[in-house]
């Protein structure tokens, strides 16, 4: 499969590291150890000891460096090792490699390419539960399934309909009517209005509202959506362009999605989600959570059961719909950059 590797990649959540407790992860293949030192901020190395290959997850965290808990090699932050019991020098090649960590949004991301192209500019702006507007839940699901079909996934919402009559009860528009699709440097942005649909929350009621939804999906494979319900005819009002969020009345909502290729044929699927402080509440969110749950509980069957029949099918290729547009720009994109950086960071 074809990956960028001059990216930051969601490798866990800021809360999953707490001080002193290793935690082993791999990305794009690679077996890797974060660690929160006692100064509070997260390192990565390549989890494998230079000394003979036992994983430096099992290891013991010491002030801001790692000792290996085999026959105790000590590795500092930047992947050179400190000390070896029984030895007073230590050879030069006795280093691991040391990953670019990034802590935003409530993400911790790992730099997989050259480290010397590391720039945090490239962080895709997320909405973390460190984020006071919204009140977000948060979690993870892993995958036996590639990557990029979870990704391919999330670039054509069509399958709403069909996928998700039951958590979200997704009506037939999501098939029926193309989003908006607008090409970004890094990914492509997908909205759409809904117009003068019924208030979910008080079917009875004969008010209307305009719902719009729009999320970039961005390398290496972020997904960042807000929605929210406007005036009725705010959307013809607008031309169908954008609206202020800050004019919501009802049901603003973020969620921040991150699926990241832990091997060839697995991947783990971060997210958040929850209501914006001036629409919902706690309770709220944690019945958004339910619903999350659930849906992404149907995606995972569907998906893995895909990866599946794709596995046992060498020569057979995909047949694109209209609603591959959005998937064909952003495989499009990964494929020029993996193809320019040529193993760039191997
Ligand atoms: S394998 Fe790590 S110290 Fe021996
Ligand atoms: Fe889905």
């Amino acid at each position: 499969m074809t990956y960028v590797r001059n990216c930051w990649y969601v490798a866990a959540w800021d809360s999953e590291l707490a001080r002193g407790q290793p935690m082993a992860m791999q990305v794009l293949s690679e077996r890797i150890v974060l660690w929160r030192g006692d100064d509070g901020a997260i390192h990565a190395l390549e989890d494998r000891c230079v000394h003979r290959m036992a994983p430096l997850s099992l290891g013991r965290c010491e002030g801001v460096n790692l000792r290996c808990m085999y026959h105790g090699l000590l590795f500092g932050p930047d992947g050179g090792v400190l000390e070896i019991p029984g030895q007073d020098k230590v050879p030069p090649q006795a280093k691991v490699r040391a990953y670019p960590v990034a802590v935003r949004h409530s993400w911790v991301w790992v730099w997989m390419g050259d480290p010397a192209q590391a720039d945090e500019a490239l962080i895709p702006p997320a909405v973390g539960y460190d984020d006071g507007r919204f009140i977000l839940g948060h979690g993870h699901l892993d995958y036996a399934a590639q990557a990029r079909l979870i990704c391919d996934n999330l670039l054509d919402f069509s399958h709403l309909t069909y996928v998700h009559a039951a958590s979200f009860q997704a009506g037939p528009t999501f098939a029926e009517r193309l989003p908006e699709i607008t090409p970004l440097e890094r990914g492509v942005r997908f909205s759409r209005w809904s117009q003068n649909v019924p208030n979910i929350r008080d079917p009875n009621s004969a008010e209307r509202f305009d719902n719009y939804m729009t999320y970039d999906f961005l390398l290496p494979g972020v997904l960042l959506m807000e929605s929210a319900s406007f005036m009725a005819r705010t959307a013809a009002a607008l031309e169908f362009g954008p609206p202020d969020f800050d004019t919501a009345i009802a049901g603003r909502n973020f969620t921040s999605q991150a699926v990241t290729p832990l091997t060839e044929g697995t991947a783990r699927y971060f997210f958040n989600w929850g209501p914006h402080g001036d629409h919902g509440d706690e309770a709220m969110r944690d019945g958004m959570m339910q619903l999350a749950a659930m849906a992404f509980g149907e995606d995972k069957v569907m998906i893995e059961a895909q990866s599946r029949v794709i596995a046992d099918s060498p020569g057979y290729a995909v047949m694109p719909t209209a609603h591959d547009r959005g998937v064909t720009l952003y495989n499009r994109i990964v494929e020029r950059l993996a193809r320019e950086e040529g193993g760039a960071g191997r």
